[in-house]
């Protein structure tokens, strides 16, 4: 059966391995390939938890989701701070979907909780199995993010995780594109075990991209069945109606997850959203933002050219007024970094702009950029890898990014940035019509 499944999944993916001939001539590194998709099978029993992930829900709450093919096996996760020990208990809530022939498994949904911050927690679902153990992210800074997207499941995606998983970090981010099933659902599945090593350990906080839409006319008109049946985020906490945009507090950051596949134009219910929930931070308690969405407003690559161009046109000043330190995208396969922009010009008081799709999908990369560059446009490499957001306190962060070399990991680009929130200079012109100023960044 499971041979079948990759035969097939072979044949379906075949036109991917004979793309990417075209190197890029000015730089020494010579590109890899894209590598063959993973595909992860489960070995337990009908009623083991499979796929496990995490997320956080509200300050102190976390959600545990996890699936089970036996549609008997209960919703409730055990948790404590010693291995072994479980003195808490939690019971949720469960789902499932069809999609044409295919029929998922149980989708179990826990919220355990309150947890204390900076702790790891040892955990168990649905009443028995194994043993798994998570962290909560700290009451104070520093805090560090792992950002990364256009993840999808192949060798490279392996390693990207890998090289993640390296270091320290808190909370991973993913600015869409998750699995790369493209209707194929079972690699959903496949995708959840893939990187339940990684997400049943830290919350990770998705957006959807896409391939998550997954319509098809008629049998499927409303799209995005899996993706929210699988990745359900805290939307509701956030006073969000839809799980395709939310927000969340963690220590002293609001991040926003929006939604590029959905309407954003100034009479949607998720324009409304952004407006009010921009509205609500206070910079004093959270002087970081950052937001999150899958197709770039900047971007000098020829791939995706212009496809975040609306959505940019439809929300750029209200992120701007605000003043959102930074705004990362995926989508593009390849990084890059931008200065701070606000239409189309540098400016100290707009967020900078960081395209991060480079996570190691079957697709490969996106290798040619505009020549000469932007001078918005300040590092730009067609290489898998990851980032690193490191918030050092309320004014300084270190932001890093770090190249898939083969097996091993390289930090290729670095910055140091300060929060807007700090800058007196920009609070003063927020509700004036934008003259550029002449600080430096
Ligand atoms: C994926 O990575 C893990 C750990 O880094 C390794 O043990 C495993 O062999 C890798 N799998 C594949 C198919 O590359
Ligand atoms: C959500 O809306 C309610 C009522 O309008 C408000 O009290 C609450 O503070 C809001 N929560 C967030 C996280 O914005
Ligand atoms: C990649 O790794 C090789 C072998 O370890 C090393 O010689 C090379 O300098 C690295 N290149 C980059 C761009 O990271
Ligand atoms: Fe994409």
């Amino acid at each position: 059966m499971e041979k079948l499944l990759l035969v097939l999944l072979s044949i379906f993916f075949f036109p991917q391995f004979i793309l990417h001939t075209q190197a890029s001539k000015d730089e020494y590194y010579s590109r890899p390939p894209a590598r063959n998709v993973i595909f992860t099978p489960h070995h337990g029993s009908d009623s083991e938890a499979q796929q496990v992930h995490v997320s956080l829900v509200g300050r102190d709450h976390m959600r545990v989701t996890w699936i089970t093919d036996d549609k008997q096996a209960p919703s409730i996760v055990e948790y404590g701070k010693q291995p072994g020990k479980y003195n808490a208990k939690a019971t949720g809530d469960h789902t499932s979907y069809r999609y044409f022939f295919y029929s998922s498994g149980k989708i179990h949904h826990v919220k355990i909780g309150p947890l204390e911050p900076g702790t790891i927690y040892y955990y168990r679902c649905g009443g028995s199995g194994p043993e798994l153990s998570l962290k909560t992210p700290p009451a104070t800074f520093p805090l560090e993010f792992v950002v990364v997207g256009d993840l999808g499941q192949t060798e490279w995606t392996n390693a990207t995780l890998a090289h993640v998983q390296s270091h320290y970090y808190d909370l991973f981010l993913l600015p869409g594109d998750l699995s790369y099933a493209d209707t194929s659902q079972p690699l959903w599945d496949s995708f959840g075990r893939l990187v339940e090593p990684y997400a049943s350990q830290r919350p990770w906080m998705v957006t959807e991209g896409n391939h998550e839409i997954e319509t098809f006319p008629i049998i499927e008109p409303e799209g995005f069945k899996a993706y929210n049946a699988r990745w359900r985020m805290p939307y509701e906490e956030s006073n969000s109606s839809s799980n395709l945009y939310y927000s969340f507090n963690v220590v002293g950051t609001h991040v926003i997850m929006l939604g590029s596949y959905t309407d954003f134009e100034d009479d949607s219910d998720q324009y409304k959203w952004l407006e009010a929930d921009l509205g609500s931070i206070d910079r004093k308690t959270t002087p970081w933002v950052f937001v999150l969405l899958h197709a770039p407003w900047y971007n000098t690559n020829s791939a995706h050219r212009g496809e975040g161009e609306s959505m940019r046109k439809a929300m750029e000043e209200l992120l701007y007024k605000a003043r959102v330190d930074v705004v990362f995208a995926g989508h593009v396969h390849a990084y890059e970094r931008f200065t701070r922009i606000y239409d189309n010009e540098a400016d100290p008081c707009g967020p900078m702009y960081i395209t991060i799709g480079d996570g190691g999908n079957r697709e490969g990369l996106a290798l040619t950029f505009d020549n000469p560059a932007s001078p918005l446009s300040l590092y730009r490499e067609p290489s898998f890898g990851h980032g690193r957001l490191r918030i050092m306190d309320e004014a300084r962060a270190h932001w890093s990014w770090h190249r898939n070399n083969d097996s091993d990991s390289f930090s290729a680009d670095e910055v140091w940035f300060n929060s807007l929130s700090t800058s007196t200079a920009c609070w003063a012109i927020v509700d004036e019509k934008v003259p550029p100023l002449n600080d430096e960044l």
